[in-house]
């Protein structure tokens, strides 16, 4: 097993139980993205950490532009090539973002990815999202984990998600073969970046960036929490 989240990110993995959740997990997600459009058509969109992004044709449907970025070089080629026909969509990789021109972006959203950052490569996503934002923009993070979180209540949370979206049995499997994975041991071996609500708003202030916790997390986790900032006056 190789070194970091980002090469973890960039090979199969068993984070999720099956085809179904990964349906319902990315179908939540984009319309997640969309109610924080707040019916506002023609935003610019960066969504950071896009993942396989599946419904990302929605999204795009609904702004100006979306640009999906990744640090996974394959699942960027997967998603150049699925998203060729949509003019809207661009694929970008991080290294890249320095291309997008200064307040060229109206939201960013980093959905489930900053517990994969360490704290430089935090700061420095959010130094380049604060020189991305136009005025008035915004940056969503969400899936924060606290430093409080309890495996029990992750536990909770996809056994409730699965149940709601009809994958309670092989949300169990998956549970069982979670013990046995990569991506326990990737845990166990790089961990997770926690925060508590004061140390996050903080490193959002020293990034530039005013920012709080939002009444309710965005996603399927509702123990994790999730921050909106706009560019500090
Ligand atoms: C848990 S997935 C989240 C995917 C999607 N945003 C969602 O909410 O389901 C984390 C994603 O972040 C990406 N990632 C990890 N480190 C990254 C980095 N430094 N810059 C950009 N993306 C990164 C991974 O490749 C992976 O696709």
């Amino acid at each position: 097993m190789s070194g970091t989240w980002a090469e973890f990110w960039d090979r199969p993995n068993s984070v999720y139980c099956g085809e179904r959740h990964l349906i319902a997990h990315f179908r939540l997600v984009a319309d997640e993205l969309i109610g924080a459009l707040g019916g506002q058509t023609g935003l610019r969109v960066l969504d950071y950490g896009c993942g396989e992004a599946l419904d990302a044709g929605r999204v795009a449907g609904m702004t100006g532009r979306l640009h999906l970025c990744d640090s996974a070089p394959g699942l960027r080629a997967r998603l150049a090539a699925k998203f060729a026909h949509e003019k809207r969509i661009a694929v970008i990789a991080p290294e890249a973002l320095g291309d997008l021109a200064e307040g060229s972006v109206d939201l960013v959203f980093a959905s489930s990815v900053v517990q994969y950052l360490d704290r430089a490569a935090l700061d420095g996503f959010l130094g380049t999202a604060r020189r991305l934002l136009a005025a008035g923009g915004r940056l969503i993070v969400t899936d924060v984990i606290p430093t409080d979180n309890r495996i029990v209540d992750d536990v909770r949370a996809l056994l409730a998600f699965a149940s709601r979206n009809g994958f309670l049995p092989a949300a169990l499997a998956s549970l069982v073969a979670t013990f046995f994975s990569d991506y326990r041991r990737m845990r166990a071996r790089a961990g997770l970046a926690a925060y508590d609500d004061a140390a996050f708003v903080s490193i959002l202030a020293a990034a530039g960036l005013s920012g709080e916790r939002a009444p309710r997390n965005l996603g399927e986790n509702p123990y994790r929490r999730t921050f909106v900032a706009r560019k500090a006056a």
